[in-house]
């Protein structure tokens, strides 16, 4: 049985967080939202009770009732979760003189206490509440403040039950890995026995036992989640696995052909589909960019579903989704709303199951997942690229010729990026063709008059927010150079200074 940590969602932005720091210490855990609590699991070995944007008084406030754990296994609360504990039990909450937040320093702290051992004094915490703590329960004793925050963090006298008002997810609580590594490993027992190595074994198992003798399709993008996916299953289960890449024409230059070649090196049993001529067909004079992508999205599943449909004995399909696609996230009224799954659609009278191996992983885990697998770098390292391709990628309606152009530069951008060592210093990057934009220029002496290509490289740490990528003048230049002079039809090269929000990564 795989022990685990609960994370309980109060709708705080940084519960995602918790959870990315626990597997980072080789510690599985599940956010739930507060109210699901598994109780009678008995693989749940400590929880964490995480932030909210509430505060402990408003009516709306998420409440949780405690008994379910306290007494049973060790708990944390953080920021929120710590007042609701304290509030809860006969403790005082209060609004704050003034809102705590930012960076301060524990001028004392307990390190005797079990989830402060090994803290260094005036460690430094990031605060963020607007309520703070003004007095403990009974039988609860201070063992961190600040010098604004008395009781910055607490402990039960006789049981496993603390309270930290800062937040030690977020990286400016520079010792914040520790006390969670001390809370799991200490506290709770962990024996920190998540690691890519256990997951690949466990999985192959568990999916060799779902599976059976049964068939199994999967539809590959060339992006790393469904290509880890597919290694994966190709271990457990070999040739009961058929893979179906479809090339809808607006992937990048040769990617169809270099991606499909990466795949069958590993061994993958896998069907190429070039189904260019439908999508340009139906894209035809298409401008606006939900159009775009309704069609793409039609019209994908139709040629998959017509390649699966060949596979007439499969009973399974497999997707590459992964835990963030899944996490039930809270909204600010407490309404559980499902983030955006990514099931392909494929029509229900398929009967197929659904069979997800990455479902429970963040997508650094799936690149280590993907390196224990053997699979080469430069496919796990791939930058996302967007479903629709290119198609999003040309402001206009969509041709070969612009095609043609678009990966012609985009391909210029992308190899200058790997040849100058930038690739992976970036989270995404690509080149825009404004097709409906066009202006003069002089080449030789003659006269232009063409379309401008943006380009755009961003870095993200989240995926949910980006900054335009600070790349070297030289380079940017080169690049400029490069495209003007071997991409016919280009005169004019920018770049995105564009951060997100407001603006998105995407440009349609
Ligand atoms: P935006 O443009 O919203 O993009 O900042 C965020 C991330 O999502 C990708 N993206 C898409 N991926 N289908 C996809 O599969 C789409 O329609 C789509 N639109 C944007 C984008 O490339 C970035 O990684």
């Amino acid at each position: 049985m795989q022990e685990k940590i609960i994370i309980l969602d109060f709708g705080s932005q940084t519960t995602q967080l918790i959870a990315r720091r626990l597997r980072e210490l080789d510690t599985f855990c599940e956010i739930l939202p507060y109210n699901r609590f598994p109780v009678g699991d008995e693989s749940v070995i400590g929880v964490i009770l995480a932030g909210s944007p509430y505060s402990v008084y408003d009516p709306e406030a998420f409440k949780v009732d405690l008994s379910q754990f306290i007494n049973r296994i060790p708990v944390l609360g953080i920021c929120y979760g710590a007042q609701f504990i304290s509030h809860t039990l006969g403790g005082r909450v209060e609004p704050a003189d003034s809102r705590e937040y930012g960076r301060a320093n524990l001028g004392t702290v307990d390190t005797e206490c079990p989830l402060f051992h090994g803290f260094e004094p005036d460690s430094q915490v990031w605060m963020s509440h607007g309520d703070t703590i003004t007095a403990l329960p009974q039988g609860f004793h201070v063992v961190a403040s600040t010098g604004s925050v008395k009781f910055a963090a607490y402990q039960a006298d006789d049981k496993p039950v603390y309270g930290v008002q800062f937040h030690p997810e977020v990286a400016h609580s520079l010792q914040g890995t520790l006390l969670l590594r001390n809370f799991v490993v200490d506290i709770c027992g962990g024996h920190q026995d998540w690691s890519p190595r256990n997951f690949v074994e466990t999985t192959v198992q568990e999916l060799r036992e779902q599976i059976g003798q049964d068939r199994v399709i999967l539809g590959l993008s060339g992006g790393v989640d469904s290509s880890v996916a597919a290694v994966l299953l190709n271990r457990a289960i070999g040739r009961q696995l058929t893979c179906i890449f479809v090339d809808h024409g607006m992937l990048r230059k040769n990617e169809f052909c270099n991606v499909l070649h990466d795949y069958e090196c590993l061994g993958l049993n896998v069907i190429g589909v070039d189904a260019s001529e439908k999508f340009f067909t139906d894209l035809d004079g298409v401008t606006e960019p939900e159009r775009k992508r309704k069609i793409i999205g039609r019209d994908f599943i139709e040629v998959f579903d017509a390649e699966a449909r060949k596979i007439t004995d499969a009973k399974w399909l497999a997707q590459g989704t992964i835990y963030p696609d899944r996490i039930e996230s809270l909204n600010i009224t407490g309404k559980v709303i499902k983030s955006h799954h990514n099931v392909g659609g494929l029509p229900e009278e398929m009967h197929l199951r659904l069979c997800e191996p990455l479902k429970w992983l963040f997508k650094d885990e799936v690149r280590r997942v993907g390196r224990q697998l053997g699979m080469p770098e430069h496919l796990i390292t791939r930058h996302p690229f967007p479903g629709p391709g290119l198609a999003v990628r040309i402001l206009g309606a969509i041709t070969r010729e612009k095609v043609r152009i678009l990966q012609d530069a985009d391909d210029i951008f992308i190899q200058g990026l790997r040849d100058n060592g930038l690739y992976d210093q970036v989270w995404q990057a690509g080149a825009i063709l404004l097709s409906e934009v066009r202006s003069v220029g002089v080449m030789g002496d003659e006269r232009t008059y063409e379309n401008p290509i943006a380009l755009r490289a961003v870095t993200s740490s989240d995926a949910m927010t980006a900054d335009w990528a600070r790349l070297p003048y030289d380079f940017l230049a080169q690049v400029s150079n490069d495209i003007i002079n071997k991409v016919r039809g280009v005169n004019r090269v920018c770049y995105d200074i564009s951060s997100k929000p407001p603006a998105t990564i995407e440009w349609e």
